[in-house]
């Protein structure tokens, strides 16, 4: 499914694709695409196109994303990790074992939130 919502990705000025599809704790799969701008900084990646969908749809809670990405038009030949910016955006509702498939034409490699980002901050860092 990351590979197929690579369709979705608005990204005019990179030529570059990405795909996210998140599982949610309630079965349901969430899809999303890169969404580029002219102005270059308001660009939202994939994997956050797809938490911002299910967290507006009321999902908290999530087990997996499955992310794919390289050049549009082309089945990706490299793994794509998911940026800094989209890892503390899952650090918000996921705990350190979410699991994160990158995928490609041939394969796929699987992380943890842990291991991808490490000495994180956290809401259990305003908790008290
Ligand atoms: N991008 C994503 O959507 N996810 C990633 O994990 C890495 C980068 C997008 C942002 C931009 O539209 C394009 O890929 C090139 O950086």
């Amino acid at each position: 499914m990351a590979l197929q919502a690579r369709e979705t990705a608005y990204c005019p000025y990179s030529g570059f694709a990405v795909g996210a599809a998140l599982l949610a704790e309630s079965g349901r799969i969430y899809t999303g695409g890169n969404i580029e701008n002219a102005a270059y900084t308001p660009t939202n990646c994939a994997e956050r196109t797809a938490f911002f969908k299910a967290v507006s749809e009321g999902e908290r809670r999530f087990a997996a994303i499955a992310v794919a990405g390289g050049k549009a038009g082309e089945t990706p030949v490299e793994f794509c990790a998911p940026c800094g910016v989209c890892r503390q955006v899952m650090r918000e509702f996921c705990a350190d074992d979410f699991k994160i498939v990158l995928a490609k034409a041939d394969g796929v490699q699987i992380h943890t939130l842990a291991q991808l980002l490490p000495q994180s901050f956290s809401p259990a860092n305003l908790a008290k």
